[in-house]
């Protein structure tokens, strides 16, 4: 680690993974854990936001301790502390970020306000010290779906995102549906490769649409009509619905492509950007346009708090004179990346 390396402690508690790591500004991760709580969910097909907060704070202060611990450092040897203050759901991001205040305030340390969103949208550049801005992203997870031109630290331009669902929403009803349990994307590709992309006619929402956006609401709802119909099996259902989302994430990216291109690369992020087959497809198309494509390693990909204790080690990096009150920060259940971002129609925008 250089001399000037910062280290940051990352918390992470705005949905279903409870997470701690210690990042260097070099890009090292010093410590991390993880603590995933889809048993106490798989019984109710989703995330129950009261379970989930109960459990974060359950966990979070052993796991604190633990990474410090695996790290070898104390809290005196930690140059922030960077918490996840939102989009999420509310208790779990309150119960990080409380946790954070604490330390902060014990400690003396600043305390880094992490959007979520901007922890996904800069973890390709933690995995990858070549990866310069800016970028074409494509931030898919089970809360948005949503096309970013990434300028720098702070500068997003929301070029699309979903008027109704999200892709990992989309693949956890598909899941659903099919009777596979929650979390249900790796479920649904798993087996969508035993499975004919091409059995089952869907739909392919917005296709060729003047508006940039995404929409799934109306591929769930055929994916429904096609598992009751009884005339396809689960395998073709899948690999059908995954064909019908790659082929809309590509045409609505070429679009995006054509309105604010050309870029240097082409990066994925989120949860669903661990799909081998939406990684695939985005290699492939970042290719035809000459363009790198830059996709995370899966454990990057899924909530992880190395991410946000990244995106505190860039904050820090082009803001080093953190003052400020930790207890000033608030939670945000909604907190878009881009606030000049037109609002879309639908009913489901999440940010
Ligand atoms: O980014 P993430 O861990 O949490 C949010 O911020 O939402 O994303 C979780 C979403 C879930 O909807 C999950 O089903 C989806 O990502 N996902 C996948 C895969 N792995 C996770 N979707 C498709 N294929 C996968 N392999
Ligand atoms: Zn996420």
């Amino acid at each position: 680690m250089g001399s000037e390396a910062h280290i940051v402690l990352g918390i992470e508690t705005s949905c279903d993974e409870t997470a701690v790591a210690l990042v260097t500004s070099d890009r090292d991760i010093l410590a991390e854990r993880i603590a995933s709580q889809e048993e106490e969910h798989a019984p109710y097909g989703g995330v129950v936001p009261e379970i989930a907060a109960r459990a974060h704070a359950e966990r979070l202060a052993p796991m604190l301790e633990g990474v410090m611990e695996d790290a070898g450092l104390a809290l005196a040897d930690v140059d922030a502390i960077a918490a996840t203050a939102g989009p999420g759901l509310i208790g779990g991001v309150m119960v990080g970020l409380v946790s954070g205040k604490a330390l902060a305030m014990a400690a003396n340390k600043p305390l880094l306000a992490i959007n979520h969103l901007e922890g996904h949208a800069l973890s390709p550049r933690l995995a990858d010290e070549a990866l310069e801005f800016p970028y074409l992203l494509l931030l898919v997870s089970g809360g948005h779906c949503q096309i970013l031109a990434v300028e720098g630290v702070g500068q997003y331009r929301r070029l699309a995102t979903t008027i109704d669902d999200a892709l990992g929403e989309a693949f956890d009803k598909t899941a659903k549906i099919l009777g596979l349990g929650y979390p249900g994307g790796p479920a649904v590709e798993k087996l969508a490769r035993k499975g004919d992309p091409k059995a089952v006619p869907l739909p392919r929402p917005l296709k060729g649409s003047k508006e940039p956006h995404f929409s799934f609401a109306g591929l769930k709802s055929a994916v429904l009509r096609a598992h009751e119909s009884g005339e396809h099996t689960d395998a073709d259902i899948a690999a059908s619905f995954q064909q019908a989302a790659v082929d809309c994430l590509i045409d609505r990216l070429s679009m995006a492509l054509n309105e604010a291109g050309p870029f240097p690369a082409l990066v994925v992020a989120g949860g669903v950007a661990a799909n081998q087959s939406v990684r695939g497809a985005l290699d492939a198309l970042a290719a035809q346009h000459s363009m790198r494509f830059v996709a995370p390693p899966l454990k990057l990909c899924t909530d992880n708090a190395a991410m946000i204790a990244w995106a505190g080690c860039e904050r820090l990096a082009i803001e080093p004179d953190l003052a400020g009150d930790p207890l000033d920060i608030k939670a945000r259940p909604r907190w878009p990346l881009d606030p000049e971002a037109e609002k879309v129609r639908g009913a489901g925008v999440k940010a």
